[in-house]
């Protein structure tokens, strides 16, 4: 691999081990949509890398939209649990069967915002797809169907997940520098 980071304190997955997981999860969720053609929806901007790899493994005719939100408030990175919609999908999703792609679950506060409003409007189902699970700091519990990787309770960068909207494009998934993050007293508290 290329130099890593210096802000990185360690690197979790490593890109040939994203390539991996990614071949196999196009291939599991195109199995699931081989008799109906779903629209994939993408929540800005950290499925963007995520996205892009996983449809060129899905070997079946799909669609594509794009959702963003704001839900942390970007200095603490601490969620707020306000969630709005700062870009709105361009499709009528009615009678459409959905998969949504996010790159990381962590409270589910996000993501189940995103499912109960998408919800309303009355697809014919919703799937989740995300490459990353973070279940150890879940408050709404979201139901998710394809998943690439647990994690455990750090905060990480990279292959589309930012940190203050940089790092998106380090090519695996690393472990931020507490300094850098600045959560290392909270980290204290939450680990003692
Ligand atoms: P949730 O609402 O707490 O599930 O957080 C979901 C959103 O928070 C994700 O879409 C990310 O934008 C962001 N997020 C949560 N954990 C991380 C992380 O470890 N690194 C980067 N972004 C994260
Ligand atoms: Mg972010």
């Amino acid at each position: 691999m290329k130099d890593i980071n210096p802000d990185i304190v360690k690197v979790l997955i490593t890109p040939e081990a994203i390539a991996q997981r990614v071949i196999d999860m196009g291939n599991e969720v195109a199995h699931a949509y081989h008799e109906s053609v779903p629209l994939l929806v993408g929540v800005l901007k950290g499925c963007s890398l995520f996205m892009a790899d996983l449809i060129r493994n899905m070997n079946i005719a799909l669609e594509m939209d794009y959702i963003a939100v704001l839900s942390y408030t970007e200095a603490q990175q601490q969620a707020s649990g306000a969630v709005r919609i700062v870009k709105d999908l361009d499709s009528v999703i009615e009678g459409r069967d959905l998969l949504i792609i996010e790159g990381i679950v962590d409270t589910g506060m996000t993501i189940g915002y995103i499912l109960r409003n998408l919800m309303a409007r009355q697809p014919r189902s919703i799937r989740l797809c995300t490459l990353l699970d973070k279940p150890a700091r879940r408050i709404v519990p979201v139901p998710i169907d394809f998943k690439g990787f647990e994690i455990p309770d750090h905060f990480v960068v990279g292959y589309g997940l930012d940190f203050l909207q940089r790092y998106r494009n380090l090519p695996y998934i690393g472990i931020l520098k507490d300094e850098i993050t600045g959560l290392a007293r909270n980290k204290k508290n939450n680990h003692a």
